[in-house]
């Protein structure tokens, strides 16, 4: 079998398994197997492979028909122009999360040597932006999961080792809901949060790919409000005065969220909508 047959048998499989991007996806698989783009495919599709390879690429062609998501499969996925390496046990990178990163950008543009901590920081896609935004930043990033500890490391390795400036970023394990994790800090400029935020009860209805990603990043208890109420209640007195709590949210939740923020005393709360037009950040100062 030469490149164009391969390709085209592994699409066929993507698409009897109902995968709608079947084209670009055996694509990927393709480029991440043996090195080639579409631009080869069209000008050499009769050249001859490694069986190797070929192995490998229809296993993961199977894989994929199986509903192990694309990005675990590449081991990395981009965000914000960077390639983040993710794995089984990290929460993909999401664009929806843009709009969390950009709003926190904006809150701390005018502070030297801003003190942020990045809660639940997963593959770190946030804090790496941030520190590479700003290089003069020290940038806590507090997580739970070994998993995703694992690939914050990896990640934080690979994309700051050019990056880094008079700043710092450390990786502490942790559970946001325990009193001794809270009373560990220093003040921050900026408490930047994507939490677990689906109702326990909704997973079970979340597309299979998603359901292959990590529960514990996912659960945000019974209304999937759990973690905003830690955040609110008490790591407010983890906050400077003047600095930000900032919070990505799922869809049709921010007024809930922002609710909390009130209930919690925070000021000029503020409701930012993502690139699909989604209420997605909840901001709050504590004035
Ligand atoms: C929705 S993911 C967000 C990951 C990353 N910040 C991002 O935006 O892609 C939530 C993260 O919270 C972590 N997590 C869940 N429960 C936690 C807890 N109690 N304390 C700290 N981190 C927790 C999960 O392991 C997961 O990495």
């Amino acid at each position: 079998m030469d490149l164009q047959e391969i390709y085209l048998k592994g699409k066929k499989k993507l698409l009897k398994s109902g995968i709608k991007s079947a084209s670009f996806e055996a694509m990927c698989i393709l480029k991440f197997c043996f090195g080639v783009d579409r631009h080869e495919l069209i000008i050499n599709p009769t050249q001859k492979l490694d069986e190797q390879a070929k192995l490998r690429f229809f296993d993961l062609i199977l894989q994929r028909a199986n509903g192990r998501p694309l990005q675990y499969i590449l081991e990395e996925w981009e965000f914000m122009g960077k390639n983040f390496k993710v794995g089984e046990g990290v929460l993909i990178p999401r664009d929806d999360t843009e709009i969390l990163v950009k709003t926190a950008i904006a809150h701390i543009s005018s502070i030297k040597s801003p003190q942020i901590l990045d809660l639940c920081a997963g593959s770190g896609i946030i804090s790496i932006i941030l520190a590479i935004n700003f290089p003069d930043a020290n940038i806590t990033c507090l997580e739970i999961s070994e998993n995703a500890i694992y690939y914050l490391n990896k990640n934080i390795k690979l994309i700051l080792s050019d990056f880094y400036g008079k700043g710092s970023i450390q990786v502490i394990k942790g559970d946001i809901f325990s009193e001794k994790t809270l009373h560990k800090f220093e003040l921050f400029d900026l408490i930047v949060c994507n939490p677990p935020y689906i109702p326990s009860e909704d997973i079970k209805y979340l597309q299979k790919e998603v359901q292959n990603e990590p529960l514990i990043a996912l659960d945000g208890g019974p209304d999937g409000l759990n973690f905003y109420r830690m955040l609110t209640k008490k790591w407010k007195s983890q906050i400077k005065f003047g600095g930000t709590l900032a919070v990505e949210v799922g869809k049709g939740q921010a007024s809930n969220v922002a609710k909390l923020f009130e209930e919690a005393d925070f000021k000029n709360i503020s409701i930012k909508k993502d690139l699909c037009g989604i209420d997605r950040v909840v901001t709050g100062k504590n004035e």
